[in-house]
């Protein structure tokens, strides 16, 4: 059987990993500012996660939702005192779109009303709904069109509150990355988050931070979202959250009545994935990563707004987005290939820095200075 070709991959093979290092068959090291799509978060095969895993499967790896499965209680637990939700309820589940996917149909069954709002350029993944509310049409298949799903420009108050004003009454939910990924690092502007929160509330929609990349520390703050000071409904998560391990979740406000069956899952919040998410945490407050996003994010924002050459540095933390100019087309590529350094993009021309969140300062030096080195050689 062969493989069905989904994806334009490149012809490496990595085989062993250590924090923000991978090395391929050949013993060839590259430095990750990828992160495996922004999803190692603590850094590869940090020793307290690895050693979480191993135990938990010496004990028990899966048993069914049926019965009481402490880990779960012990996650939340966690998860609500460092995302600063205490009072918000968690749903597991084992991806960043089947997140979506249940948020938005949580917020359908809670408002009883069909109607989504989404933004241009977004990106929520690629099950059913989470596909609707994804601003590309190569991605929605024929039996994905809806008439349900409303899409508005993205960071623009009046078009969302005209919106509102002719069919409020219809809307279920809104959905937003605090910070678009795929779509190319656009920031979602505090002021346009403090409009959604205040009509969700006066038309009784649900306001859904989709923090699947945003999300989990690497803007510096726990989510993005929490830059506007606003809480809303639902937040997706997954990604960082099991730094590599499959496992993913929507935290819902207390508001918000749980009613049996309306949700479900067969592997979601399994005991490894709870373990595995638990050892994120433990190390994300043991070593203090959310400022470090923030400490080494600044950092290299600072640096790149220093390389003339490169256009629209933007993000926050270590999810850092800039504009490659025409005349480097090759740079993200030539990185790869001469520098030895996992760099992450968006098309056309956006390449995005998405590190664990564990990045030292050695390698943000390491990087700037392979990047100074590349677009100096390719400018020749
Ligand atoms: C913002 C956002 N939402 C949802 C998803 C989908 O996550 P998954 O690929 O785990 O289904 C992604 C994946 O890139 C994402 O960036």
């Amino acid at each position: 059987m062969r493989l069905f070709d989904v994806y334009p991959i490149q012809d490496i093979t990595i085989v062993k990993a250590k924090g923000s290092r991978v090395w391929d068959q050949q013993g060839q090291e590259y430095l990750d500012l990828y992160g495996g799509h922004a999803v190692i978060s603590i850094g590869h095969t940090h020793p307290h996660w690895v050693e979480r895993i191993k135990s938990q499967l010496d004990q028990i790896a899966f048993y069914s939702n049926s019965i009481r499965i402490p880990l779960q209680q012990e996650l939340a637990t966690k998860l609500g005192v460092l995302a600063g939700k205490p009072d918000y309820q968690l749903f597991l589940c084992n991806s960043g779109a089947e997140a979506n996917e249940n948020a938005l149909k949580l917020a359908s069954f809670h408002t009883g009303r069909k109607k989504i709002i989404a933004f241009t350029k977004a990106f929520h993944g690629r099950t059913s709904l989470a596909v609707s509310v994804t601003d590309n049409k190569n991605y929605i298949a024929p039996v994905n069109e809806t008439e349900n799903v409303i899409f508005l420009p993205f960071n623009d108050a009046t078009a969302l509150e005209a919106c509102f004003q002719k069919q409020g009454n219809e809307i279920a939910a809104v959905i937003i990355e605090g910070i678009q990924g795929v779509g190319g690092i656009h920031v979602a502007e505090d002021s346009f988050l403090q409009t959604i929160r205040s009509l969700c509330t006066q038309y009784g929609a649900l306001y859904i931070a989709d923090s699947v990349q945003c999300g989990y520390g690497r803007s510096g703050k726990f989510f993005s979202h929490d830059y506007a000071g606003v809480n809303a409904d639902i937040y997706s998560i997954a990604k960082g959250m099991g730094n590599g391990f499959p496992v993913a979740g929507i935290l819902i406000a207390p508001h918000i009545p749980a009613k049996h069956f309306q949700l479900g899952t067969t592997f979601g919040g399994n005991h490894l994935a709870c373990a595995a998410a638990l050892a994120v945490l433990e190390v994300m407050e043991q070593e203090n990563l959310m400022n470090n996003a923030l400490r080494i994010g600044n950092w290299l924002t600072e640096q790149l707004k220093q390389i003339p050459v490169l256009k629209n540095v933007r993000g926050r933390g270590l999810m850092i987005g800039f504009d490659v100019p025409a005349a480097l087309p090759e740079l993200k590529k030539n990185l790869l290939s001469r520098q030895h350094i996992f760099t992450g993009e968006a098309k056309p021309n956006v390449i995005r820095l998405l590190p664990s969140l564990a990045l030292t300062q050695a390698d943000a030096n390491q990087f700037i200075g392979s990047l100074q080195l590349e677009i100096q050689s390719s400018s020749l």
